[in-house]
């Protein structure tokens, strides 16, 4: 059952171990990859400390007279040595950071998208496409990103701290602790500050989408605006967005205008100690001038860290809350889902047993199927119904009465609450999903193709179709002329969505694909109600032919499709008022009689007008 979405935010939430126990194991594959990573990290961490210390050996032992010229020159190659390896290392290091984001983030991508597939019907009618848009691009980029880069910042940025503390305690205790003192004083400023920038950069993110939706509803729904004079309406509400949006961006900057500054003059504070303090024991002699450069280093060099750590535990909390999306999403169970018996017997969609399957003759029963999408609103309710194989049935009434529920509860789409269905007497949920969509051909109102050709569009429904087989298809719902007339026929690639393509266009594809699957049950709903009624007329032949033999369910807004039927359905409210045959049903003069009179006036009087119009 499907319950109402909430957006979940998880940004405000303390640390959370369990998140991040569950995305190491996500990770463990490439957890190589950061222990290479940290441990060049540390080897530059050294360097960082060593080039200090010896630009201070340079300067104490080599401008005193005495020293040797021989040892100056092993000084300088060591010193390039030194600085040549660290451009090596460096290399090496995003090397490895690339491999670990792009590595871990593709995982993370795959798995998302492995779920998607699995989840039922019911969890997309509740979880907003744009929230899952966003898990599948951002939360996992910048979950990755982190892991990558940050985590492994810490891994130089640490050790730098320490190894530069131990040569400053070993050189002067007093110097050491006036570069000491002032970086918890940083450390606290600058979390702070990073949490405020991190926050007024989620809502500059935040005004952003809305600005691209407004954008988006001002381009897709243009015609809608101005049939309805939106256009005023519209207009001040993209002035209001856009108005937040500048609030917002502007305290965003004026953050980080202050904290730079700021940072800078606290650590020039220290600096400007240091050489007060400093220059007046090398002038004593106490120290060589050498060191109290040294200490001039590490002090600026120091602080680098201490500001870097802050800034990464802020990005931590942000990427916690990506982390647990990410797993929250992963961690979504589809509703819908075969019993370890039936996979046992059957196989799982992505591993089935074709071999087990039983053949489908094509019987259908609802017994006393009780049925809603939310609970407490019940849809069908101890709804019986029986349909012999090789029937075809149109379903007619009101919009909202509850004919695609008939028709996604027999597709297994979504399942009974209370009740069984039946195909060849047996309840569905003891044979697998596989088995029945394997078995089934639907065409829907909004028909939706892939992006790629129509040839490739059209064998989606049996991989190893010949092309023979599917121009048969194509000439049978007379799909096959308007495809020929492409300039590329059937290698023309549909777009998007297929958005090349016309609606009704789109819909003789998506009937040459069900053709060509040829399923034991048939499903139109309402999928003849984009195409014009002149090449309805011309397939309708195909569509009967198609569905001789077969157990069909069409659902269908224009009555001609349906006159032929076997049984004509009428649903009003989740309950068949009226059921029979066509002749049978006009002489009840009830609903489907007016329906039908109505309807062939209409049609009737549309011919009149358009032979007005030709005359
Ligand atoms: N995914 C859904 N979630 C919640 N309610 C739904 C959903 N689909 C349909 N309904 C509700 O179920 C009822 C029957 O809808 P439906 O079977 O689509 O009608 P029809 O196809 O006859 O127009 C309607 O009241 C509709 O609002
Ligand atoms: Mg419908």
């Amino acid at each position: 059952m499907a319950e109402k979405f909430e957006e979940k935010d998880f940004t405000n939430e303390g640390f959370n171990l369990k998140v991040w126990l569950k995305l190491a194991k996500l990770f463990k594959p490439f957890s190589k990859f950061l222990l290479i990573q940290i441990g060049l990290q540390i080897v530059m961490a050294v360097i960082d400390v060593l080039i200090p210390y010896l630009n201070k050996e340079a300067i104490d032992t080599y401008t005193n007279a005495d020293s040797s010229i021989e040892s100056l020159k092993m000084f300088v190659i060591f010193y390039v040595l030194i600085i040549l390896s660290t451009a090596l290392f460096n290399l090496l290091y995003f090397h490895f950071c690339g491999k670990t984001e792009m590595g871990f983030g593709g995982e993370l991508r795959e798995k998302c998208f492995r779920k998607l597939q699995s989840l039922s019907f019911s969890y997309f009618d509740t979880t907003p496409t744009g929230w899952l848009m966003a898990r599948m691009t951002g939360d996992i980029s910048r979950l990755a990103e982190v892991i990558a880069w940050s985590l492994t910042d810490m891994a130089w940025g640490i050790p730098v701290m320490i190894f530069s503390a131990v040569v400053m305690f070993s050189t002067n205790v007093n110097m050491a602790i006036i570069v000491l003192i002032v970086a918890p004083i940083l450390a606290v400023l600058s979390y702070y500050f990073q949490i405020r920038q991190l926050k007024a950069y989620r809502e500059v993110r935040k005004a952003n989408s809305k600005i691209t939706n407004d954008f988006n509803e001002g381009i897709n729904g243009a015609k809608t605006t101005k049939t309805l004079a939106l256009e005023d309406h519209n207009f001040k509400e993209f002035k209001h967005d856009t108005k937040e949006m500048k609030n917002v961006s502007v305290k965003a900057v004026r953050l980080g205008a202050t904290f730079r500054p700021l940072v800078q003059f606290i650590s020039s504070i220290a600096i400007a100690a240091i050489i007060w303090i400093g220059g007046d024991l090398a002038n004593s002699g106490v120290i060589g001038f050498g060191t109290l450069m040294m200490f001039i280093q590490y002090a600026q060099q120091f602080y680098e860290p201490v500001r870097m750590i802050a800034a990464i535990l802020s990005e931590f909390q942000m990427a916690q809350a990506s982390g647990e999306r990410i797993i929250y999403l992963l961690e979504s169970e589809p509703t819908i889902v075969d019993t370890p018996e039936v996979i046992e017997k059957y196989g799982t969609i992505i591993k089935p047993k074709p071999e087990n399957y039983e053949k489908i003759k094509g019987d259908i029963e609802f017994k006393d199927v009780t049925f809603s999408y939310i609970q407490g609103e019940t849809v069908l309710e101890h709804f019986d119904l029986k349909i012999k194989a090789g029937q075809t049935i149109a379903l007619v009434g009101e919009t909202g009465s509850g004919k695609s529920t008939i028709v996604n509860l027999i597709c297994r789409f979504y399942e009974p609450t209370e009740g069984e269905l039946l195909i060849d007497g047996v309840d569905y949920r003891e044979r697998s999903i596989g088995w029945l969509h394997s078995n089934l051909g639907y065409v829907l109102q909004a028909p939706h193709l892939f992006s790629g050709s129509i040839m490739e569009n059209v064998r989606f429904s049996r991989l190893d179709a010949t092309d023979e087989e599917v121009y048969e298809a194509c000439k049978l719902v007379n799909a096959h002329d308007f495809i020929m007339s492409f300039e590329d026929g059937y290698d023309t690639d549909v777009g998007e969505g297929g958005s090349r393509l016309s609606t009704g266009q789109k819909q003789l594809i998506s009937f040459a694909r069900a053709v060509l699957a040829d399923p034991a049950i048939f499903i139109l709903d309402e999928a003849t109600s984009s195409i014009d009624t002149e090449t309805e007329k011309i397939i309708q032949y195909a569509i009967e032919n198609i569905m001789k033999e077969k157990t069909s369910f069409v659902v269908a807004h224009r009555l001609s499709t349906i006159v032929n039927a076997d049984r004509i359905l009428v649903i009003k409210n989740g309950k068949i008022i009226e059921d029979g045959k066509h002749s049978e049903l006009l002489k009840q003069h009830g609903y489907y009689y007016r329906l039908y009179t109505n309807q062939f006036n209409e049609d009737l009087k549309a011919q009149l007008f358009n032979e007005q119009v030709t005359y």
